[in-house]
């Protein structure tokens, strides 16, 4: 039966620096650019996320969007919102890529929201880099370095 998705919009602004501890400075800024500078930089970044009711709108169901919007407040735009991403402890040991935030978002989601409800994950960061992830339960992501520019 045709199922419908809805996606919901959400903001946070926050900083990063591009920098990985397993290059040198100089590799660091090759591989990083202008996103390596010392001082960080920001982005508004939105976040999209796409859900589907795991019961047919016919038997009844539908997607709860008060306990989207608290989930996605209460594990994501918190977290983030006004916060150095580099601090965060999930980024201790990766980069803070477009790749990377929209993996770990993905994670802090998928546990919060009923099993199968989550469909996809995207990520605008600057008007021309957007990240998307959907996975799956069963699939743990892999997280990996990148660049963004
Ligand atoms: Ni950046």
């Amino acid at each position: 039966m045709a199922q419908a998705s809805v996606t919901r919009r959400y903001r946070f602004c926050a900083a990063h620096r591009l920098h990985t501890d397993h290059l040198s400075p100089q590799e660091n800024q090759a591989v990083f650019g202008k996103c390596n500078n010392p001082n960080g930089h920001g982005h508004n970044y939105v976040v999209l996320v796409t859900v589907k009711s795991t019961v047919p709108i016919a038997n009844g169901g539908g997607v709860d969007l008060e306990r989207l919007d608290r989930t996605v407040t209460d594990q994501v735009v918190r977290r983030f919102d006004h916060h150095d991403l580099n601090r965060d402890p999930k980024f201790a040991d990766r980069t803070t890529t477009g790749e990377n935030l929209v993996l770990l978002i993905w994670d802090l989601l998928v546990k919060c929201l009923p099993v199968g409800q989550l469909e996809k994950v995207g990520l605008i960061e600057t008007r021309d880099n957007y990240f998307e992830y959907a996975g799956s339960m069963s699939q743990a992501p892999v997280l990996r370095e990148g660049h963004h520019g």
